[in-house]
């Protein structure tokens, strides 16, 4: 099993080959999603809501992602793992960004790293690749600042957002990202930044021509339904049958039926 790297990413998109990406947050998931063959993982900030039980991703800390980046890293043999910078540890100032997407690559095991925005955010990106750390870009909805955009909604309907969302992509590039996240972009515009981006793009809610998509694990399992975006699509419904099964433990240790004579030691 070869390990997915940033030029094997590059590949793909040259060669339209699509990448596949989902989030993990602990060990027996990431297991799971790295033998399926998926190409990377993301320790998204989502982490919050899916296994914190936050309202938002806005109160995730640094400990949080470490905690949970170290778990995965400790899993993955193939998958490229890429751990979200956490809200106001990269917005400060150049160092403390790098100091801590330092912590998440020497503590936790992380080959990258991931952060919110674009023009503003360039010159931390910069900084942080110049210290050797690799950085996935993310634009479009961003639920860190979801309060400043005025709620979680499509993001580059307009012509000036449009045109802000591909200065946005440029400066990311120019920053040097391996790649951009685009979450929650109408079609066209999403289409338009993967044409012109030398770097993979990344979709959720994106579209089919992005370079790859990304979905998060526990709303492609029917594991979190708080809400349901538009973009999710659940492939299977787990919360029911794991409610089912444990429905079927209670009954049958009330019953007697288990533990059963195989379960037993004489
Ligand atoms: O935290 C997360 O899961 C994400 C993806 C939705 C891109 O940032
Ligand atoms: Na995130």
């Amino acid at each position: 099993t070869k390990k997915v790297t940033i030029n094997i990413l590059r590949q793909m998109k040259a060669g339209k080959e699509k990448i596949t990406m989902l989030t993990a947050y602990d060990y027996p998931t990431a297991l799971l999603v790295d033998r399926a063959g998926i190409d990377m993982i993301l320790v998204g900030d989502s982490l919050g809501m899916t296994v914190l039980g936050l309202e938002d991703t806005v109160p995730v800390t640094m400990e949080d992602m470490i905690h949970h980046t170290r778990a995965v890293t400790r899993a993955v043999s193939r998958c490229f793992v890429v751990a979200d910078m956490p809200f106001m540890s990269y917005n400060i100032s150049r160092e403390e960004a790098i100091r801590n997407a330092g912590r998440l690559v020497k503590e936790a095991g992380a080959h990258a790293v991931k952060l919110e925005g674009g023009v503003e955010m360039a010159p931390v990106v910069k900084a942080i690749v110049d210290a050797g750390i690799p950085v996935l870009g993310h634009l479009g909805l961003t639920p860190q600042t979801a309060t400043k955009l005025g709620g979680f909604k499509v993001q580059g309907r307009s012509d000036t957002a449009a045109d802000k969302m591909l200065s946005d992509a440029r400066a990311l590039q120019e920053a040097g990202v391996f790649g951009i996240v685009l979450e929650c972009v109408p079609v066209t515009l999403a289409d338009m930044v993967t044409s012109s981006a030398q770097v993979p793009t990344i979709g959720i809610g994106a579209g089919p021509g992005c370079d790859g998509q990304v979905l998060v694990y526990h709303d492609l399992l029917g594991l979190f339904d708080r809400f349901q975006p538009r973009f999710v699509k659940r492939y299977r419904d787990l919360s029911q049958e794991i409610t089912e099964a444990l429905t079927e433990y209670k009954e049958e240790v009330q019953t007697g039926s288990f533990p059963a004579e195989e379960h037993t030691f004489k």
